[in-house]
């Protein structure tokens, strides 16, 4: 096959610094490398949403058949995905949405009920005060707006519970320290941290333990990721009280990236499970994500022992050509 001949997909990325963004990669690969039709291209925007839309402008210059974005934040990157589909090339939007409804279809776990669920957690759970400190991921990106809003809908339901303070955090560790800090020294009897990701969590923890308040709090986060310092691993640790399943869908969005390419239909809205995971679930999700883990290398070990096949028949068959002359 002509690299001519194949599906082009040009997945932009908004950053792979951290080990969600690093799976859903590696996920969107192992499904790509399964399908010798597909040519994947991946291109990283490194958290800046200007090389972001250069990305996108260049899958649109060069023609790709489908494009996967999930967009840094959504206002700087609608007009771009709306000039794409303006020149014909579907757009499927992953984990994070643009502004309006001008794309072909959107993948990713629903983040109102993530942020729901965090608050009925803690509503169930609670016996202290009901106060709670939110940690938000970044301004301008859909996943913190939606789960602020799902997490305060819920917790304003309530009475009982009160939302002492939002700090505006940017989804990485370091944002949350010092305002953290500053507010722990000021209400020693908050219970609950829900932070928008599991880094921030643990950057809450660990905030908390230098001021000797890391028992007293109780920490919930959101991805977990089956790997170290990943949320299974810190709710089996006890740092985290619980954390809120949020799946990278990689596989699943080159296979609905096809499927649109095929021109199969495919709904607007594609929506991933989510789940809480706690003390009473964490071993046995974690057998079932070490089980997948496997599975994912054994497949890449075979598809490495297939290329190194194909590289000797070929040289075989070069030889065969080149005896054929005499
Ligand atoms: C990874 C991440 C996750 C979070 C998601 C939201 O880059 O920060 O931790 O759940 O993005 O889009």
């Amino acid at each position: 096959q002509n690299q001519g001949d194949k599906i082009k997909v040009g997945f932009s990325q908004a950053m792979t610094t951290d080990d969600w963004r690093k799976q859903m990669n590696s996920s969107i690969k192992i499904e790509a490398s399964l399908r010798p039709e597909v040519d994947l291209t991946i291109k990283d925007a490194n958290n800046n949403a200007n090389k972001q839309i250069e990305d996108i402008e260049r899958f649109i210059s060069n023609k790709v058949d489908v494009i996967i974005v999930s967009p840094i934040q959504s206002k700087p990157l609608t007009a771009v995905v709306e000039k794409s589909i303006k020149a014909g090339i579907p757009v499927l939007v992953v984990d994070r949405k643009i502004e309006g409804e001008n794309y072909t279809a959107y993948l990713g776990a629903d983040n109102i009920e993530i942020g729901r669920i965090g608050a009925r957690y803690i509503i169930s759970h609670s016996k202290g005060s009901g106060k709670i400190i939110e940690i938000t991921g970044a301004a301008g990106s859909s996943p913190a707006y939606e789960r602020a809003l799902g997490f305060n809908q819920v917790i304003n339901e309530n009475k009982r519970f009160t939302i002492v303070k939002t700090i505006q955090g940017d989804w990485e560790k370091e944002s949350v320290k010092a305002p953290l800090k500053a507010i722990l020294q000021q209400n020693s009897d908050i219970e609950y941290i829900f932070a928008h990701n599991d880094r921030m969590a643990l950057s809450a923890w660990e905030t908390a333990k230098t001021l000797g308040l890391e028992n007293k709090i109780k920490f919930i986060g959101v991805d977990a990721l089956n790997s170290v310092n990943g949320g299974i691993e810190l709710v089996k640790s006890g740092v985290l009280d619980g954390t809120i399943l949020y799946p990278t869908g990689g596989n699943e969005a080159l296979k609905l990236a096809l499927k649109i390419y095929n021109k199969e239909s495919v709904s607007k809205n594609n929506i991933l499970n989510t789940i809480v995971i706690d003390d009473n679930n964490a071993e046995i999700i974690e057998n079932q994500m070490d089980k997948v883990d496997q599975q994912q290398l054994v497949i890449e070990s075979q598809q490495g022992a297939i290329k190194v096949q194909e590289k000797e028949y070929a040289s075989q068959n070069n030889l065969v050509r080149l005896l054929s002359f005499f």
